[in-house]
């Protein structure tokens, strides 16, 4: 049995000798956090995943995340740590269900969340992250946009948009479970603090947020303002926040603010991945094609909120 730093050594002398470089979710274990060459959120990370020189990713998230890796860098080996680290919100809708959706909606531009899997993003016109998700929008020629598939982010961009957003019944089983009287009881606790929260939140928690941004967002914001916030988000990024500003106070919005998927990589597994290259992420070449075209017209939108 090895012990942490033997591991933590072990992963830093495989990472070199493979020309590896680590990408990290906001939302992952602290200790994957901290082993990583980069954290950021969803947009960052698939832009990192384009600029890395390294000849493999290893990609500590969800298979989503892997998957657009994957897709942005097809010469580069992309390595996802845990088989099953998976989005349920992704897997809320398939290519086959988002084709008869747009059976009906013949004039609409399809907005997908990065969220999402290859065949969908394949299906789809252009990407979207929560970083961007409103200036996605806004770009788009079309007026109606059948959005897929988280039903909460498609309502957060409505309040900014004109457009007529159909929204798909999909959502954030994590998000999607923090309450308005989660917000008010904390708020109540910490009548100081600012409340920030993503836009994967309910329509209400939404109503009583301070401030609402991408994870990265969120990083930026509290670098930059303020003493003291309510986080509305997994809770894995408070480790960034609270490692980032060591003075000021971060709470969780709830308890119960966990993404599982999220906290599948833990040390031991991202070592066993560098020694037998596991798991390899790949994307038939027909799909990956397609799914680039929407991911790189995402990409090409500079400006993010
Ligand atoms: P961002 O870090 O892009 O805001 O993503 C949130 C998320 O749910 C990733 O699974
Ligand atoms: Fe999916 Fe939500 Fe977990 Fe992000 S936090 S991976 S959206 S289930």
């Amino acid at each position: 049995m090895h012990n942490k730093q033997n591991i933590i050594e072990r992963i830093l002398e495989l990472k070199e000798k493979l020309n590896a470089v680590i990408l990290a979710h906001n939302y992952e274990r602290g200790e994957i956090q901290d082993i990583a060459d980069i954290t950021g959120d969803s947009l960052g990370l698939s832009r990192q995943a384009m600029e890395q020189k390294a000849e493999v990713i290893v990609f500590c998230g969800v298979h989503f995340m892997a998957e657009s890796a994957a897709i942005l860098s097809p010469e580069k080996t992309v390595l996802l740590p845990e088989i099953y680290a998976g989005c349920p919100m992704a897997s809320m809708v398939t290519a086959d269900a988002l084709r008869e959706e747009k059976k009906k909606y013949p004039d609409a531009a399809v907005v997908c969340y990065v969220n999402s899997t290859a065949d969908v993003k394949a299906e789809s016109d252009i990407c979207c992250t929560s970083a961007n998700a409103v200036e996605v929008v806004n770009s788009l020629e079309e007026e109606q946009i059948l959005f897929v598939p988280d039903k909460n982010l498609a309502d957060y961009v409505s309040r900014y948009s004109t457009k007529e957003i159909v929204p798909w019944e999909g959502y954030c089983p994590t998000h999607n479970q923090i309450l308005a009287t989660d917000v008010i009881r904390a708020k109540k606790e910490h009548p100081e603090a600012e409340v920030l929260a993503h836009p994967e939140c309910r329509h209400d928690v939404i109503d009583l947020a301070d401030r609402v941004f991408s994870t990265t967002g969120m990083v930026e914001y509290s670098k930059h303002h303020g003493n003291e916030f309510i986080i509305a988000t997994e809770r894995g990024l408070l480790h960034k926040l609270k490692k980032d500003n060591p003075d000021k106070k971060f709470y969780n919005v709830s308890e119960y603010t966990v993404c599982p998927e999220m906290k599948a990589i833990d040390l031991e597994s991202l070592l066993l991945s560098l020694e037998n290259m596991q798991y390899v992420i790949t994307v038939p070449e027909n799909i990956r094609v397609k799914a680039r075209t929407a991911l790189d017209r995402m990409l090409e939108i500079k400006r993010c909120r």
